[in-house]
């Protein structure tokens, strides 16, 4: 019998004993990020006993390196609505989104930010002390009509970093316990397909630990590791989403990968669209405004498929900037140097050391680098996972939720609008810590853990800390990358991607040869780098299956053999299983939720996406 708090030797795997120590939580939040502490947060605050696991100390996880703003219309700037946020929204994500959540995004966003401030995000202010709102990509007012939306509340450019030291704090304030550096290995599902918890590794001291819970919430992060240029922090590798594919359940609309316009060319390190927002303008080697043509009405604050999709149609037709002609110009340099100081501090300083430019005087080299996963796990609004079971597309997985980017609501569709992510992290975080009072009873009685809770997590530990091929992480990471960077990027064709499914194959298959040389279990990166990979691979899987499998072009997915949107045959979900022992994928589908939540807006009918 395990003590509860307190350490055992379990029988262990393959005759070796690992030390497990015993948790019982209401609620376990697994990520530090926006959503999970705004999660964890909401949680703590209903009364009920909650954690918060992280493998890095909070305020380094990868919301602190979102920079221009979160999108609500607050009206400080200029006339807004929540319903012109919401037309937006569905347009951006080109009719794949869920509108019924997409409501509930726009409609709470305002109250979501005002939390945000009351709580101590130091936001930018206007003259008379509002909270300093700038134009972003996509963003309009009157449903597309009028003149662009100054929408996005800014903290100069550094808004992420602002609310994640905020939240942390409050979470602290209000009792909830941390567990930091603690890499999350598997989920605990019962014989029902009920979540009973998840499994940890204490990088520290290398204990092992059980986390008996009522609801767990994955808010993970996505998976821009799986590709070879991307804005995302090295430890984005997407745990929650592979920790989903392994229970069996499916992820949705993987094939949807968005490319920020404006990574510094060569380091992937972003340059905020709030630089546009603040009157930057892009240029190809005739010094010409390009994004004039593409997006007449918009120009360089069109959505960011539209921009990422021109700048790359530019370079291939010969009009790149550089020795190679393979980038584009980022101008800010006829702006005033104090606007400069006052609002882009961040990016002036990233692009001085990553780039050597002076932005005040010379333009950024940059180029579309992958930035943010539209895909992930399927939920409803309040952040219960969803998956298909029998005729129900809509099956509530008991005990399981999901939030922020691991979590696919549906809000961003095909496309997410940039500074809709911020808002999507606080809103849904603040859901689904809503959901959990409503649904969880504070110290109910749990359950003991099936006997066999724990063994698919200590067992793919054992096996990859023992793992003795011939192939380096690094080596497999690096085809892995290499493939998903040439075979699924900004444009996409038929005969690219049929190959990107079999090399990607060939790769996932050749992962039992991988290597590992430490076999101790403190501070073992070598382990943990190869359990992150092994993550990333089955999630690189379904994102290149889903996009050879999807005959259209879509937001983000845009196929040159199937140029057009197709809402007759594809205005529907992907949902992707993963079978790792086979290294097959299945797919099947959900409708798009075409309704809303409540009559203050009806329908948004789909039409021809132009800015
Ligand atoms: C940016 O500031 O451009 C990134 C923020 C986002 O992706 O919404």
């Amino acid at each position: 019998m395990v003590e509860e708090n307190g350490a055992t030797n379990a029988p262990g795997v393959n005759g070796r004993a690992y030390t497990i120590v015993d948790h019982t939580y209401d609620v376990v939040v697994v990520g530090a990020g926006g959503a999970g502490l705004r999660a964890t947060l909401g949680a703590a605050q209903s009364g009920l006993k909650t954690a918060c696991i992280s493998k890095v100390f909070p305020t380094r996880s990868h919301t602190v390196a979102a920079q221009g703003g979160v999108a609500a219309s607050l009206g400080n700037m200029g006339p807004d609505d929540w319903r012109w946020h919401m037309y937006d929204t569905v347009k951006g994500a080109d009719w794949l989104g869920d509108q019924d959540s997409i409501e509930y995004l726009c409609r709470n966003a305002p109250e979501a930010v005002y939390e945000l401030e009351h709580y101590g995000v130091p936001f930018s202010r206007t003259e008379d002390g509002q909270i300093y709102q700038r134009p972003f990509g996509g963003m309009t007012t009157e449903f597309g009509e009028g003149p662009p939306a100054q929408r996005t509340c800014a903290a100069a450019d550094r808004t992420g970093h602002a609310m994640l030291h905020t939240l942390y704090g409050q979470s602290l304030k209000h009792s909830a316990e941390f567990f930091i550096e603690y890499f999350a290995i598997d989920l605990m599902m019962d014989d029902d397909g009920a979540c009973r918890g998840i499994i940890a590794l204490c990088l520290n001291d290398g204990t092992i630990h059980r986390f008996r819970s009522q609801k767990t919430i994955l808010a993970t992060g996505g998976y821009g590791r799986a590709y070879f240029s991307c804005t995302s922090a090295h430890t984005c590798t997407g745990d929650g989403n592979a920790m989903v594919l392994r229970a069996g359940l499916p992820l949705q609309d993987m094939e949807f990968v968005q490319f920020h316009p404006t990574g510094i060319y060569g380091a992937g390190v972003l340059i905020t669209e709030g630089s546009r927002g603040e009157g930057g303008y892009l240029t190809n080697s005739e010094n010409e405004r390009f994004m004039e043509r593409y997006a007449p009405s918009a120009k360089d604050l069109a959505s960011r498929d539209v921009v990422s999709r021109s700048m790359t149609i530019e370079i291939r037709e010969g009009r790149g900037v550089g020795k190679e002609g393979d980038h584009i110009h980022l101008h800010l340099d006829h702006l005033d140097p104090k606007v400069l100081a006052e609002r882009l501090p961040g990016i002036t300083e990233s692009a001085r050391i990553f780039s050597g430019v002076d932005i005040t005087r010379e333009p950024i080299p940059v180029l579309p680098t992958v930035h943010y996963n539209m895909g992930g796990i399927p939920t409803n609004y309040h952040g219960e996972v969803l998956t298909k079971k029998g005729d129900d597309p809509d099956h509530v997985v008991p005990g399981l939720m999901a939030i922020g980017e691991a979590a696919c609501v549906s809000v961003h569709g095909a496309n997410r609008l940039g500074s809709n992510s911020l808002i999507d992290l606080v809103v849904f975080g603040r859901a689904a810590g809503l959901r959990c009072g409503e649904t969880t009873e504070a110290g109910a009685i749990q359950p003991e853990l099936p006997a066999s809770a724990s063994e698919l997590a200590l067992s793919r530990l054992d096996k990859m800390r023992h793992a003795s091929g011939g192939t380096s992480t690094a080596e497999l990471r690096l085809g892995m990358q290499k493939i998903m960077q040439n075979n699924c990027a900004v444009f996409r064709d038929g005969p690219v991607l049929e190959e990107g499914v079999r090399e990607i194959t060939k790769v996932w298959k050749s992962s039992g040869d991988i290597a590992i040389n430490d076999r101790s279990l403190i501070w073992n990166t070598d382990l943990v780098e190869a359990l992150e990979y092994d993550n990333l691979i089955s999630q690189a899987a379904v994102t290149v299956f889903g996009a050879e499998n999807r005959k259209e072009s879509r937001g983000a997915h845009a196929r040159e053999d199937f140029s057009e949107r197709d809402d007759q045959e594809w205005m529907k979900h992907t949902l992707a299983w993963a079978d790792d022992a086979t290294q097959t994928v299945r797919v099947d589908y959900r409708p798009v939720h075409t309704y809303t939540m409540t009559n203050a807006m009806s329908y948004i009918e789909p039409k021809a996406r132009v800015y």
